[in-house]
C-alpha cells in the first residue's frame, strides 16, 4: 500500500506504471528497479570485500564518472534563463516588412519564447565570473518558423576580422599550454602583433572589461548580418540588446577583486535571484540598418567586426523587447547542453560575406557534435518548439524518428512517389547578390585600425581611462620590452595622451621596482612613431 492507502501505486489498481510496493517517491535504477539499500554495496560479510555483480551500484557510479561532457572549448563558464521577445512590428518608425519578412518581427505585441546564456570566455567551467573578459550574451528564438540564434557579445566590436585567426588569439589568452596559468605577456606578444585588437583591447582594459553581472550589461551581435524582404531585397544589419530598466554597471579592477575575493559565483547568483524573485531583466533589441553594398564612401569596412557603425549615420533602431522570467529546471539540461550558432537564422534573417561570421557559422554545430553529441538537436532545450520533419537517422544518442505521423516511417529519402517528406515552396524572393572576383587570401583594404580606438579612449569618461591605463600598466609590466615598445607605438597611433600615460606608466612601475623588467630596458620605452608592426 501507498500512501494514499491504494493498491497499485498512486493511480489505483490500473497504474501499472507502480509495482504494489512504489509510488512516485520510491526510489529506482534506470531499469526501473527499485532500490533496498542505497547506503550500501554488497559485500562478502560486512568487512568485504565486494562482489563484480554490483548491478546497481556499477550503474550508479558509472554514470556519475559520465556526468560531465566536455565543457565548451570557449565561453565555458556561464548561467541562463528562459523567457520572452516581444516585438514592436516597427524597425524604429518603419514597417518591419520594409526590411525583412521575418515573421519574429511581424505583429506588435507577439511573443516569441527565448533561452539566453550568458558566459565569460576564456577559463573553465568552474571560473570566477569577475574575469577581465568579454562576456557572451547568446540568445535562442524559439520562432514559428524555427531556431533563430543571435550568438552575441557584451562588447560591440572584436579583436580581429579573419576566422582563421582565431584559435592563435584564443590560445594566447589561455592558460599557458605548460604552466597552466594566464599569462600577460604570451597575450600582448600576440596583441602587439595584431594592430587591429586595439579597439577592443581599449574597451577590454576599461572597466567594459568587467560587467557588473549579467543583467547589467548590453549585448551585440558583433558580426555584420542580413536583412531580407519578400521582394528579395536586402539591408546590411547590426544587432544590439540595450538593458532597460536594470540599467549597465561596469567594475573597475579594484572592485572586481573585492567581489572575487567572497564569490566566485556572482553574476550567475545575481540573475537566478533576481529571475526568483520577480524582478525579471529586460533587454531592448535595436538594430543599425546599412544598405546593401560595399560603401566606399566610409573610412571603414561595413564587414569588419573590429569596428562601430557610427551612431549619428546609422542611428539604433527599436524592435522589440526581451524579458527574462523563468529560471533553467536543470542546469545541465537546459543550460551546458545548449547549443548556439550563427548559422542558424530563419527565413528573412541571412548571412553577410563578413568573414568572421562565415568561420563562426562552420565552427560552432561542428563542436557541438563532438561536445554534446551528433543528436544535439533532439535534445528538448535545442529542439525547435515547431513541426519538424527530416531524414536523418540514427547516430548515437538517437532517440527517435523525425517522421511525424501519418508519414511512412519506411521513406527516409526524398524524392519519393511514396509517403514520404516533401519540400516546400519558397515564401518570398531569394536574395541572390551577384558574386566575382579572384579566389585570394588577402586582408581587406580599409583596416583603419587605430581610428575608432582613439575616439573611443576619448569617448571614455576620466575614471574610466584611469583604470584602463592601470589595467594596461600592470599586465605590460612584466613583459618583454620588445612588447612593451610595440604596444606603446600601437597606443600613441590610437592617440598620443593614450601612448604617453601607458609609456609613463610602464616606466614608473619598473622605477618602482612593481615589475620583472629591470630600469634600463624601461627607460626606452617611449613612443616611437613609424615602427608599427606589419600586418594583413
Ligand atoms: C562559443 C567559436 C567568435 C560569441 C563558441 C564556441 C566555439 C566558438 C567553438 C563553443 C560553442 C559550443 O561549445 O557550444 C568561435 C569562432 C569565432 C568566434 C571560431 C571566430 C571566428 C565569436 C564572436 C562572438 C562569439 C565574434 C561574439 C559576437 C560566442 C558566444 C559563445 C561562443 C556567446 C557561447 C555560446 C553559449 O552560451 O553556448 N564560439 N567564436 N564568438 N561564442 Fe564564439
Amino acid at each position: 500500500q501507498n500512501d494514499k492507502g491504494q493498491q497499485n501505486g498512486p493511480g489505483g489498481a490500473n497504474d501499472e506504471r507502480f509495482a504494489e510496493d512504489e509510488n512516485e517517491k520510491t526510489l529506482t535504477n534506470r531499469q526501473g528497479h527499485p532500490i533496498r539499500n542505497n547506503q550500501n554495496i554488497r559485500t562478502v560479510g560486512n568487512r568485504g570485500p565486494s562482489t563484480l555483480e554490483n548491478y546497481e551500484f556499477l550503474e550508479k557510479i558509472s554514470h556519475f564518472d559520465r556526468e560531465r561532457i566536455p565543457e565548451r572549448v570557449v565561453h565555458a563558464r556561464g548561467a541562463g534563463a528562459f523567457g520572452y521577445f516581444e516585438t514592436y512590428g516597427k524597425v524604429g518608425d518603419e514597417p518591419v516588412e520594409k526590411y525583412t519578412r521575418a515573421k519574429v518581427f511581424s505583429e506588435a505585441g507577439k511573443k516569441t519564447p527565448v533561452l539566453v546564456r550568458f558566459s565569460t570566455v576564456i577559463h573553465g567551467i568552474g571560473s570566477p565570473e569577475t574575469a577581465r573578459d568579454p562576456r557572451g550574451f547568446a540568445v535562442k528564438f524559439y520562432t514559428e518558423d524555427g531556431n533563430w540564434d543571435l550568438v552575441g557579445n557584451n562588447l560591440k566590436v572584436f579583436f580581429i576580422r579573419d576566422a582563421v585567426k582565431f584559435p592563435d588569439l584564443v590560445h594566447a589568452f589561455k592558460p599557458d599550454p605548460v604552466k597552466n596559468i594566464q599569462d600577460g605577456e604570451r597575450i600582448f606578444d600576440f596583441i602587439s602583433n595584431t594592430p587591429e585588437a586595439m579597439h577592443m583591447i581599449t574597451f577590454l582594459f576599461s572597466p567594459w572589461g568587467i560587467p557588473a553581472n549579467y543583467r547589467q550589461m548590453q549585448g551585440s551581435g558583433v558580426n555584420t548580418y542580413r536583412w531580407v524582404n519578400k521582394d528579395g531585397e536586402a539591408v546590411l544589419v547590426k544587432y544590439h540588446w540595450e538593458p532597460l530598466s536594470q540599467g549597465m554597471k561596469n567594475l573597475t579592477q579594484e572592485e572586481a577583486n573585492k567581489i572575487q575575493a567572497e564569490n566566485f559565483s556572482h553574476a550567475t547568483q545575481d540573475l537566478y535571484e533576481a529571475i526568483e524573485e520577480g524582478n525579471y531583466p529586460e533587454w531592448e533589441l535595436q538594430v543599425q540598418i546599412m544598405e546593401e553594398g560595399e560603401h566606399p564612401e566610409l573610412d571603414f569596412d561595413p564587414l569588419d567586426d573590429t569596428k562601430l557603425w557610427p551612431e549619428d549615420q546609422f542611428p539604433k533602431l527599436k524592435v522589440g523587447k526581451m524579458v527574462l522570467d523563468k529560471n533553467p529546471e536543470n542546469y545541465h539540461n537546459d543550460i551546458e547542453q545548449a547549443a548556439f550558432g550563427t548559422g542558424v537564422l530563419v527565413d528573412g534573417l541571412d548571412f553577410s560575406d563578413d568573414k568572421m561570421l562565415q568561420g563562426r557559422t562552420f565552427s560552432y554545430s561542428d563542436t557541438q557534435r563532438y561536445r554534446v553529441g551528433a543528436n544535439y538537436l533532439q535534445l528538448p532545450v535545442n529542439a525547435p518548439r515547431k513541426h519538424i520533419a527530416t531524414n536523418q537517422e540514427g547516430g548515437q544518442m538517437s532517440y527517435r524518428s523525425d517522421k511525424p505521423e501519418g508519414v511512412s516511417p519506411h521513406i527516409n529519402y526524398e524524392p519519393s512517389t511514396l509517403n514520404g517528406l516533401h519540400e516546400t515552396d519558397q515564401r518570398g524572393e531569394y536574395y541572390k547578390p551577384y558574386v566575382e572576383g579572384y579566389l585570394t587570401r588577402e586582408s581587406i583594404d580599409r583596416k583603419n585600425d587605430f581610428k575608432q580606438a582613439g575616439e573611443t579612449y576619448r569617448a571614455f569618461e576620466d575614471w574610466e581611462r584611469e583604470d584602463l591605463i592601470n589595467n594596461l600598466v600592470n599586465t605590460l609590466k612584466p613583459c618583454d620590452p620588445r612588447i612593451q615598445q610595440k604596444m606603446v607605438d600601437m597606443f600613441t597611433e590610437c592617440d598620443e595622451d593614450y601612448g604617453r600615460r601607458v609609456a609613463e606608466g610602464i616606466k614608473m612601475g619598473m622605477a618602482a621596482g612593481a615589475g620583472s623588467m629591470n630600469m634600463e630596458s624601461s627607460e626606452e620605452i617611449m613612443p616611437t612613431k613609424g615602427k608599427l608592426p606589419k600586418h594583413g
